[in-house]
This record gives structure tokens, sequence and C-alpha cells, in this order.
């Protein structure tokens, strides 16, 4: 049996990682792929990224089935591709994927099935969105409706910067047409979590809950990025937590996409905003797994996820049981010199550990030159690690950072800190 994952970043290859381990495939193709997953044996890069050479690739060498990685993909419809021809690939149609790319949609949809959500208005009229902002008592966050790669939220603390964000991108049009209709959304006070589910149209089977660590400096301080860190399962997200998110939020967005005649299959991501109060409220959506989120997400599935994508593509998730490993898994993404702004490539990566049962180096931005690995990215690795608790997972976990040099590496000492407190 063949397998296809598309992207190139950790989340990639801990997808390709994990289907290979559990499913014991002769091969698992991952396009463009990295210099992580060359090394894996098993596993083989491919230099395609057009959806049409992917199928084509994927119909030539009998694919058994495809899974999508990350949005750009699937903006660009490469599952109705694939599904046009008969083929099987796991992740939401153009349709439904607007879920993330248009958060404007997305609001509506969550105000139509009333799914908790911040309040917020759509504009393309900078002078209007002005007045609104000059009408409510803030403190509100920015968004570009469309994709804008992690650039597109700006969370102002005061009213001048949310005056500037919204001249930013409506006057400067500084994010293109991504920016050219805009959010302007009240600020909701909580902790965030990640709550991720594979979805076959009907059925839902959530996965293991994490939190990511979204600013580049200690203390949740700096510009936002993909992802610095991340852990599962997050303790904020209790037995009661999970149960209201699956009822409030969940099951009426996988019932309401398909109530409007576009069943979501694939995996779907909901950001969470847990209150004091216990209220939960959305984010976003994404319609992909979660990055770095899925590199100790999938450290810690015992299930086969090839099976479970398996049942996912025949419409059969209720027959499904997601199984994971007790221990807490923590991940360290060591990012380049520059990130999140200009990252800067091409410097010598050294002191890679090796796999153990408890560690995993998940690559991203690297890639292979003159027989070295080199950083070719944003973020270029996640030092994944499992212990008995976070505190073991961390230890751990940065013990391996430790070994790794390259010019530049910029990495957060504090991932875990949040869990760390409930488990004081
Ligand atoms: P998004 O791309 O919508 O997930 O936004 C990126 C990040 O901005 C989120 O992970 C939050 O940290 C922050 N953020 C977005 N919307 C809000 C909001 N309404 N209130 C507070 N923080 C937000
Ligand atoms: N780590 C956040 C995301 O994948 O969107």
């Amino acid at each position: 049996m063949k397998l296809l994952v598309i992207g190139s970043g950790g989340r990639e290859h801990a997808l390709a990682w994990r289907l290979f381990r559990d499913a014991c495939p002769s091969k698992v193709f991952v396009a463009p792929g990295n210099a992580g997953t060359a090394g894996e044996a098993g596993i083989v890069n491919l230099p395609l990224a057009n959806p049409k050479a992917l199928a084509d690739f994927a119909a030539r060498e009998k694919v058994h089935f495809t899974v999508v990685g990350p949005e750009s993909f699937l903006a660009d419809g490469i599952v109705d591709v694939f599904r046009a021809r008969g083929q099987k690939i796991f992740g939401p149609t153009q349709d439904a994927a607007r879920l993330e790319t248009s958060k404007d949609f997305a609001k509506r949809f969550m105000l139509r099935h009333n799914i908790p959500t911040a309040a917020s208005e759509t504009f393309t009229d900078a002078a209007l969105a002005h007045d609104y902002v000059d009408a409510r008592p803030g403190p509100f966050v920015v968004k570009a409706d469309g994709l804008a790669a992690g650039k597109g939220v700006v969370v102002t603390s005061t009213l001048d910067a949310a005056h500037c964000a919204i001249d930013d991108m409506l006057v400067r049009g500084k994010l293109g047409a991504a920016g050219s209709r805009i959010l302007v959304e009240d600020f909701l006070e909580g902790e965030e979590a990640s709550f991720i589910v594979m979805a076959d149209g009907k059925n839902i089977l959530p996965l293991a809950s994490s939190q990511d660590h979204k600013r580049i400096f200690d203390g949740d301080r700096g510009p936002n990025t993909g992802g610095m860190g991340a852990y599962s399962p997050a303790p904020v997200v209790t037995p009661e937590i999970h149960a209201k998110v699956m009822r409030e939020i969940i099951r009426p967005a996988v019932l309401g996409l398909a109530a409007e005649g576009m069943p979501y299959t694939g995996f779907l991501y909901a950001g969470l905003m847990i209150g004091k109060d216990g209220s939960v409220r959305t984010v976003e959506f994404n319609c992909r797994m979660g990055d770095p989120e899925t590199q100790p997400i999938l450290m810690r599935m015992k299930s086969s996820l090839s099976t479970l994508i398996e049942l996912a593509l025949e419409g059969r998730l209720d027959q499904a049981d997601a199984v994971w490993d007790h221990r807490t898994a923590l991940g360290v993404v060591l990012a380049s010199a520059g990130y999140p702004e200009t990252p800067r490539t091409d410097d010598a990566i050294v002191g890679i550990p090796g796999e153990t049962e408890e560690i995993k180096v998940f690559h991203a931005g690297t890639a292979a030159k003159d027989g070295q690995t080199v950083t070719s990215g944003g973020r270029v690795l996640c030092v994944t690690a499992l212990g008995e608790n976070i505190r073991h997972a961390r230890k751990t976990a940065y013990a391996a950072v430790d070994k790794i040099r390259f010019d530049g590496m910029q990495f957060r000492r504090d991932i875990g800190n949040h869990a760390l407190r409930t488990e004081d």
C-alpha cells in the first residue's frame, strides 16, 4: 500500500512518520517534504506542488489515499480535483474549507448556527471601520478576511493601534487582497486551547486536546507566529469543557456544514478561548491539523492513523476509536534567525539527536545542501518528547534541544508553563 502526504512542514513530517509506523505501507510519499522526511526509511519526497500533477502521480502509483497537510492546497481545491477523478483524499472541499479561508464566511456561519464566538463586524470601507471602533468599548482584534500566512490577525491594546491596523489593511493594502476585507472583533479574555477532530461528513472523532504557544518570546510576548511549541493533553480542556466544546461548537459546525450542502471531511481545528467562568468561544476554525500541535498529538496516538483515515473516507467514523498514550507529549519549535518577519536560510544545523521511544525531532524548514542539513524556512525543527507528566516531557524535550545548534536559533524556554501551573 502506498500513501501520499501533501506539505512540507513539521505537521507533514509527523503525519508521514505516524502513517509509516502504524500502517507499514510499502511507501509514504511526501510532496514536497523536507530534509527530515527525506531521511526517513520508507518515506520518499516528491518535487510536486500542482494539484493536477499530484493527482496524476497518485493515479499512476496507485496511491491508496492522500492526506492534505496545509490549508493552501485545500484553498486551491485539491480535494475537489482528486474527488472528481474518483481518487481518495482526506481533507475538506474548497467550499467547506472556507471555514478557514474566509474569516467573514466563518463568522457568518457561526452566527447562523449559534456557535459561540466574539462579536464582530466586517468592513471594506476604512471610514466605517474607524467609526465602529470609536463607538465600542474595545479592545479589538483586527483580522484580514483571507489567508495571510499567519500575519492577518492584529491583537490591539490601544484605540490608536486598532485604527492603525485598519488603515494598514484597508488603506495601505499591507496584506494585499487577503486584507481588502477585514473583521473588527471584540477581544476575548481567557486561555486558548486547540481542539482538533476528524470528520467524515456526519460523524466526528475528537483527537487529543493540545495547547499552542503563538507568541515568539517567553511569557507570551512579541509578535504572533505560526506556533512556537505545543503539548498534549491540555489540562484546561477538562471533561466538562470537552463535552461543552463538542455540544456547542464541533457538532453544530459539522452538522451545519452538512445541512448547508457542504459536508465536511477532514481534520477540523477549533481554536478555543476558555473563560474563567467555564465559557468556551471559538477564536477561529482551521480546516487542517495544527502545526505544531500535530507533533505532540501524533506522538501520543496509539491507534492506527491510516485505519482512522480509512474509516473516515468510508463515512464510518462512528465505528472508530482513538487510543492515546497516557503520557504527555511536548514539542519545542526551533526557529531561524529573523523569524517571524524575515527568516534567514542556509544556516547549517548540527546535533539533531536520533529518534528514541521518548524523543522525535520533526523537521519543518530544513533542506539538504552540500551534504549538510541547513535551515530553509522560519520554523526549522520541532523537538518533541513524551514524559509521565508535563514536567518530565519538558525536561526531556529541552535536554534534546540543548544538543542542537544553528546560527541564530530562536526558541522559547517556557513551553508548557500554563499546564505546569495546573500540575503544581
Ligand atoms: P486566528 O488566526 O484567528 O487564530 O488568530 C491568531 C491569534 O490571535 C489567536 O490564536 C489568538 O491568540 C489571537 N486572537 C484572535 N482573535 C482573538 C480574539 N477575538 N480575542 C483574543 N485573542 C484573539
Ligand atoms: N498552531 C496554530 C495553527 O496551526 O494554526
